[in-house]
């Protein structure tokens, strides 16, 4: 029996990067699989692609802050595969052009970055969990971010929207926990997803991974893979718990370098 035979997942922001590792490994594990995305035409070419390898995928249109696109998304779901048991509530972005420091962050950007970032998941999650209930059950997953935890110069609304994403974990955990449906998140570090390289030019990239406590970067799957076992059974009594996976980069005291330039002074 494979780790997610029988579910039906509902993947948010699932043609791009974290939430297509995510569909493509559920997939493979046995869930019948719908990439729900803004980008319409990439999620059709990478559900026919796991068509061809013989694996259950369709796609739909989503417009992940949009109340009624995101129920025709779990419409389009229970309609092509009779319910839905997971829902992996991912789409999330920032634009670090207008997302700025407290003083001079673009208004608009900070509404914009709460209905994509924050709103989506009530969305996603108010429209689901019917179903699952009807179900007996499901699991709803949420991409967060460490930037829910640490604070940086700029990017001051997508921390605060991540925060928020950790928080309603909880309180869907909570509230809905006793009809067996279970919430949590994962909060990833630094991932190689193309928003990630869009965001941020090589050396910037090399600037985290230097700080990474291994000595590689994030890729997609880190994250996927860690999807699949919270969709799974395997998770089945964990709920309102966010995972870090983030490298280890931020384990260590920060001081660590400069102590270490200390140490080496008093020799
Ligand atoms: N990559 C990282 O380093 C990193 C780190 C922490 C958290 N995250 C989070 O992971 C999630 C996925 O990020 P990614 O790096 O895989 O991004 P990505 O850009 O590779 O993929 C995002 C996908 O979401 C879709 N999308 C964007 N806005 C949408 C909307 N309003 N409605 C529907 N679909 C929409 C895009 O078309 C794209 O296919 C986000 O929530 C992001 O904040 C990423």
């Amino acid at each position: 029996m494979k780790r997610v035979e029988g579910k039906v997942a509902l993947i948010t922001g699932g043609a791009s990067g974290i939430g297509l590792s995510a569909a493509t490994l559920l997939a493979k594990e046995g869930a019948k699989v719908v990439i729900a995305d803004f980008n319409i035409e990439g999620a059709k070419e990478h559900a026919a692609a796991l068509v061809k390898e013989g694996y259950e995928a369709s796609a739909v249109f989503l417009d992940a802050g949009n109340a009624k696109s995101v129920e025709e998304a779990v419409d389009f779901t229970v309609e092509q595969y009779g319910t839905i048991t997971v829902l992996f509530n991912n789409v999330g972005l920032t634009n670090i052009h207008k997302d700025l420091d407290v003083v001079n962050i673009d208004l608009d950007e900070w509404d914009r970055l709460v209905n994509v970032n924050l709103k989506s998941v009530l969305l996603g999650s108010r429209y689901a969990i019917p179903h699952m209930q009807k179900a007996g059950g499901g699991s709803i997953i949420n991409t967060a971010s460490m930037a829910a935890f640490a604070s940086d110069q700029i990017r001051t609304a997508y921390g605060a929207t991540k925060a928020g994403v950790v928080n309603m974990t909880k309180y869907i955990a909570t509230q809905y926990g006793k009809d067996k449906i279970r919430c949590n998140s994962i909060a990833p570090g630094l991932i190689l997803t193309p928003a990630a390289k869009n965001n941020m030019p090589d050396d910037l990239l090399d600037i985290y991974t230097k700080y990474h406590a291994l000595p590689y970067h994030g890729e997609a799957d880190d994250i996927g893979y860690a999807v699949v076992y919270l969709a799974s059974d395997e998770s089945k009594f964990m709920t309102g718990q966010t995972l870090q996976i983030e490298g280890g980069h931020y384990i260590a005291n920060p001081t660590i370098e400069d102590q270490n330039a200390w140490a080496a002074s008093q020799k």
